[in-house]
Protein backbone atom coordinates (compact mmCIF):
# COMPACT_ATOMS: atom_id res chain seq x y z
CA UNK A 1 0.00 0.00 0.00
CA UNK A 2 1.85 3.22 -1.04
CA UNK A 3 2.08 5.83 1.68
CA UNK A 4 -0.19 8.82 0.95
CA UNK A 5 1.32 11.96 0.29
CA UNK A 6 1.79 14.38 2.91
CA UNK A 7 0.42 18.10 1.34
CA UNK A 8 1.80 20.82 4.13
CA UNK A 9 0.49 24.43 4.03
CA UNK A 10 3.00 26.79 5.22
CA UNK A 11 1.34 30.05 5.77
CA UNK A 12 4.47 31.60 7.24
CA UNK A 13 3.80 35.16 9.01
CA UNK A 14 0.54 35.64 6.57
CA UNK A 15 -3.03 35.25 8.00
CA UNK A 16 -5.23 36.90 10.11
CA UNK A 17 -8.71 35.85 11.93
CA UNK A 18 -9.96 36.56 8.77
CA UNK A 19 -8.49 33.66 7.13
CA UNK A 20 -10.07 31.17 9.30
CA UNK A 21 -12.47 30.29 6.40
CA UNK A 22 -9.69 29.43 4.67
CA UNK A 23 -8.53 26.64 6.19
CA UNK A 24 -12.78 25.39 6.76
CA UNK A 25 -12.14 24.99 2.77
CA UNK A 26 -9.32 23.34 3.37
CA UNK A 27 -10.75 20.93 5.64
CA UNK A 28 -13.87 20.44 3.25
CA UNK A 29 -11.59 19.85 0.47
CA UNK A 30 -9.34 17.14 2.37
CA UNK A 31 -12.06 15.16 3.24
CA UNK A 32 -12.61 14.39 -0.66
CA UNK A 33 -9.31 13.13 -1.05
CA UNK A 34 -6.27 10.60 -0.13
CA UNK A 35 -3.62 13.21 1.15
CA UNK A 36 -2.94 14.04 4.10
CA UNK A 37 -3.27 17.70 5.02
CA UNK A 38 -1.30 19.81 7.50
CA UNK A 39 -1.90 23.63 7.96
CA UNK A 40 0.94 25.69 9.83
CA UNK A 41 -0.85 28.89 10.62
CA UNK A 42 1.03 31.82 12.43
CA UNK A 43 1.17 30.77 16.13
CA UNK A 44 -1.82 33.34 16.56
CA UNK A 45 -4.28 31.21 14.52
CA UNK A 46 -3.47 27.39 15.87
CA UNK A 47 -6.25 27.66 18.79
CA UNK A 48 -8.80 29.69 16.40
CA UNK A 49 -8.17 27.35 13.77
CA UNK A 50 -8.35 24.22 16.08
CA UNK A 51 -11.71 25.04 16.45
CA UNK A 52 -12.43 25.16 12.67
CA UNK A 53 -11.05 22.02 12.05
CA UNK A 54 -12.45 20.48 14.69
CA UNK A 55 -13.75 16.41 13.14
CA UNK A 56 -11.64 17.62 10.40
CA UNK A 57 -9.03 15.03 8.71
CA UNK A 58 -6.52 17.97 8.35
CA UNK A 59 -3.90 18.39 10.94
CA UNK A 60 -2.25 21.64 12.55
CA UNK A 61 1.38 22.21 12.96
CA UNK A 62 3.59 24.86 14.17
CA UNK A 63 6.25 27.03 12.50
CA UNK A 64 8.70 26.70 14.65
CA UNK A 65 9.81 26.12 18.73
CA UNK A 66 12.17 27.18 21.02
CA UNK A 67 14.81 24.82 22.11
CA UNK A 68 13.93 25.07 26.22
CA UNK A 69 10.54 23.75 27.37
CA UNK A 70 9.64 27.24 28.59
CA UNK A 71 11.20 29.97 30.12
CA UNK A 72 12.28 33.50 30.53
CA UNK A 73 12.38 33.40 26.98
CA UNK A 74 10.04 36.60 25.72
CA UNK A 75 8.49 36.52 22.14
CA UNK A 76 9.40 32.85 21.95
CA UNK A 77 6.93 29.88 21.82
CA UNK A 78 7.36 26.53 23.49
CA UNK A 79 7.16 22.83 21.68
CA UNK A 80 4.20 21.94 24.84
CA UNK A 81 2.61 25.24 23.84
CA UNK A 82 1.96 24.53 20.23
CA UNK A 83 0.80 21.33 21.51
CA UNK A 84 -1.28 22.95 23.55
CA UNK A 85 -3.00 25.23 20.93
CA UNK A 86 -3.72 21.85 18.96
CA UNK A 87 -0.63 21.61 16.91
CA UNK A 88 0.66 17.81 16.49
CA UNK A 89 3.56 18.87 14.10
CA UNK A 90 6.36 21.82 14.38
CA UNK A 91 8.53 22.60 11.16
CA UNK A 92 12.16 23.14 12.47
CA UNK A 93 14.82 24.22 10.29
CA UNK A 94 13.88 26.14 7.53
CA UNK A 95 15.94 28.09 5.80
CA UNK A 96 13.79 31.67 6.88
CA UNK A 97 15.31 30.52 10.19
CA UNK A 98 18.91 28.83 9.37
CA UNK A 99 19.58 32.11 7.21
CA UNK A 100 17.29 34.80 8.88
CA UNK A 101 17.54 33.62 12.44
CA UNK A 102 21.27 32.61 11.79
CA UNK A 103 20.21 29.37 13.27
CA UNK A 104 22.79 26.68 13.77
CA UNK A 105 22.46 22.81 12.94
CA UNK A 106 22.95 22.40 16.92
CA UNK A 107 19.99 24.30 17.44
CA UNK A 108 17.47 22.51 15.09
CA UNK A 109 18.83 19.63 16.71
CA UNK A 110 17.87 21.09 20.31
CA UNK A 111 14.69 22.29 18.72
CA UNK A 112 14.15 18.81 17.23
CA UNK A 113 14.69 17.03 20.73
CA UNK A 114 12.08 19.59 22.69
CA UNK A 115 9.36 18.84 19.93
CA UNK A 116 9.35 15.12 20.90
CA UNK A 117 9.79 15.44 24.48
CA UNK A 118 6.21 17.56 24.07
CA UNK A 119 4.54 14.96 21.34
CA UNK A 120 5.36 17.03 18.14
CA UNK A 121 6.27 15.44 15.26
CA UNK A 122 8.89 17.36 13.66
CA UNK A 123 9.64 18.21 9.81
CA UNK A 124 12.51 18.96 9.14
CA UNK A 125 13.87 21.09 6.50
CA UNK A 126 17.57 21.61 4.77
CA UNK A 127 18.25 22.61 1.76
CA UNK A 128 21.29 24.19 -0.30
CA UNK A 129 21.50 28.36 -0.91
CA UNK A 130 22.46 29.29 -5.00
CA UNK A 131 25.94 29.76 -4.43
CA UNK A 132 26.37 26.78 -2.61
CA UNK A 133 24.72 24.50 -6.06
CA UNK A 134 27.33 27.10 -8.24
CA UNK A 135 29.87 26.15 -5.73
CA UNK A 136 29.38 22.23 -6.40
CA UNK A 137 28.79 21.91 -2.68
CA UNK A 138 25.38 20.31 -2.46
CA UNK A 139 26.07 17.07 -1.19
CA UNK A 140 27.99 18.53 1.24
CA UNK A 141 25.79 20.65 2.84
CA UNK A 142 22.52 18.51 2.89
CA UNK A 143 24.85 15.73 4.46
CA UNK A 144 25.91 18.10 6.94
CA UNK A 145 22.13 19.74 7.52
CA UNK A 146 21.32 15.97 8.02
CA UNK A 147 23.89 15.23 10.01
CA UNK A 148 23.68 17.99 12.74
CA UNK A 149 20.20 18.65 12.59
CA UNK A 150 18.84 15.24 13.55
CA UNK A 151 20.23 14.26 16.58
CA UNK A 152 19.61 10.54 18.28
CA UNK A 153 16.79 11.27 19.88
CA UNK A 154 14.61 10.49 16.55
CA UNK A 155 15.37 6.57 16.87
CA UNK A 156 11.74 4.81 17.09
CA UNK A 157 10.40 8.45 16.72
CA UNK A 158 7.96 9.92 13.76
CA UNK A 159 9.56 12.65 11.75
CA UNK A 160 9.67 13.55 8.34
CA UNK A 161 11.73 15.60 6.40
CA UNK A 162 11.94 18.45 3.59
CA UNK A 163 14.10 19.19 0.91
CA UNK A 164 13.57 23.19 0.49
CA UNK A 165 16.49 24.48 -1.72
CA UNK A 166 17.02 28.13 -0.59
CA UNK A 167 17.00 29.78 -4.31
CA UNK A 168 13.61 27.62 -5.05
CA UNK A 169 11.60 29.50 -2.15
CA UNK A 170 9.31 32.17 -2.91
CA UNK A 171 11.09 32.57 -6.50
CA UNK A 172 8.98 31.05 -9.14
CA UNK A 173 12.37 28.55 -9.68
CA UNK A 174 11.19 24.92 -9.04
CA UNK A 175 14.36 22.79 -8.71
CA UNK A 176 14.56 20.32 -11.76
CA UNK A 177 13.22 16.47 -11.48
CA UNK A 178 16.90 15.49 -11.55
CA UNK A 179 17.82 17.82 -8.63
CA UNK A 180 14.67 16.88 -6.34
CA UNK A 181 15.48 13.01 -7.43
CA UNK A 182 19.11 13.52 -6.28
CA UNK A 183 18.15 15.38 -3.47
CA UNK A 184 15.88 12.93 -1.72
CA UNK A 185 17.91 9.92 -2.89
CA UNK A 186 20.74 11.50 -0.83
CA UNK A 187 18.22 11.93 2.22
CA UNK A 188 16.86 8.55 1.30
CA UNK A 189 20.52 6.92 1.46
CA UNK A 190 21.50 8.94 4.39
CA UNK A 191 18.37 7.92 6.69
CA UNK A 192 18.37 4.43 5.18
CA UNK A 193 22.24 4.17 7.22
CA UNK A 194 21.12 6.23 10.34
CA UNK A 195 17.45 5.55 11.35
CA UNK A 196 16.89 2.33 9.49
CA UNK A 197 13.85 1.73 10.79
CA UNK A 198 12.21 4.58 10.60
CA UNK A 199 9.47 5.97 7.73
CA UNK A 200 9.68 8.92 7.09
CA UNK A 201 8.14 11.13 4.40
CA UNK A 202 10.72 12.96 1.96
CA UNK A 203 8.86 16.53 0.92
CA UNK A 204 10.07 19.31 -1.79
CA UNK A 205 9.36 22.49 -0.84
CA UNK A 206 10.14 25.46 -2.93
CA UNK A 207 7.95 26.99 -5.54
CA UNK A 208 5.22 24.31 -5.54
CA UNK A 209 2.30 25.17 -7.78
CA UNK A 210 -1.12 23.75 -8.90
CA UNK A 211 0.65 23.58 -12.77
CA UNK A 212 3.58 21.37 -11.17
CA UNK A 213 2.52 19.67 -7.59
CA UNK A 214 1.07 16.93 -9.64
CA UNK A 215 4.89 16.20 -11.68
CA UNK A 216 6.57 17.13 -8.74
CA UNK A 217 4.47 14.60 -6.07
CA UNK A 218 5.08 11.71 -8.89
CA UNK A 219 8.95 12.08 -8.73
CA UNK A 220 10.76 8.62 -6.93
CA UNK A 221 10.52 8.68 -3.66
CA UNK A 222 9.01 12.26 -2.94
CA UNK A 223 6.46 11.49 -0.14
CA UNK A 224 4.87 15.20 -0.04
CA UNK A 225 4.87 18.56 -0.74
CA UNK A 226 5.89 21.73 1.82
CA UNK A 227 4.04 24.44 0.04
CA UNK A 228 4.00 28.24 0.78
CA UNK A 229 2.79 30.58 -1.37
CA UNK A 230 0.20 28.55 -3.27
CA UNK A 231 -1.09 27.56 -0.09
CA UNK A 232 -2.65 30.46 1.26
CA UNK A 233 -5.80 30.53 -1.20
CA UNK A 234 -8.08 27.62 -1.60
CA UNK A 235 -8.44 28.19 -5.35
CA UNK A 236 -4.28 27.62 -5.54
CA UNK A 237 -3.62 25.04 -2.54
CA UNK A 238 -6.94 22.81 -3.41
CA UNK A 239 -5.40 21.57 -6.96
CA UNK A 240 -2.07 20.57 -5.34
CA UNK A 241 -4.28 18.29 -2.35
CA UNK A 242 -5.96 16.78 -5.18
CA UNK A 243 -2.32 16.38 -6.92
CA UNK A 244 -1.64 14.06 -4.22
CA UNK A 245 -3.97 11.11 -4.83
O1 LIG B 1 8.22 25.79 3.58
C1 LIG B 1 7.91 25.82 2.21
C2 LIG B 1 8.15 27.16 1.65
O2 LIG B 1 9.37 27.69 2.07
C3 LIG B 1 8.05 27.18 0.13
O3 LIG B 1 7.62 28.45 -0.22
O4 LIG B 1 6.31 30.05 -1.55
O5 LIG B 1 8.16 28.71 -2.63
O6 LIG B 1 6.02 27.58 -1.95
P1 LIG B 1 6.99 28.72 -1.67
Amino acid sequence: MPQRHLIAANWKMNGLKAALPVAEAIADIARNHTSEVVIFPPATLLAPMQKVLEGSPVKLGGQDCHYMDGGAYTGDISAAQLKDAGASMVILGHSERRHGHLEPCELVARKVRTALRAGLTPIICIGETLDQRKAGKTVDILTKQLKDSLPDELEGQEFHVSYEPVWAIGTGMIASDAQICEAIALVRTWLDNRFPAATPKLLYGGSVKPSNAAHVLKLSGVGGALVGGASLTVDEFAPIIAAGD
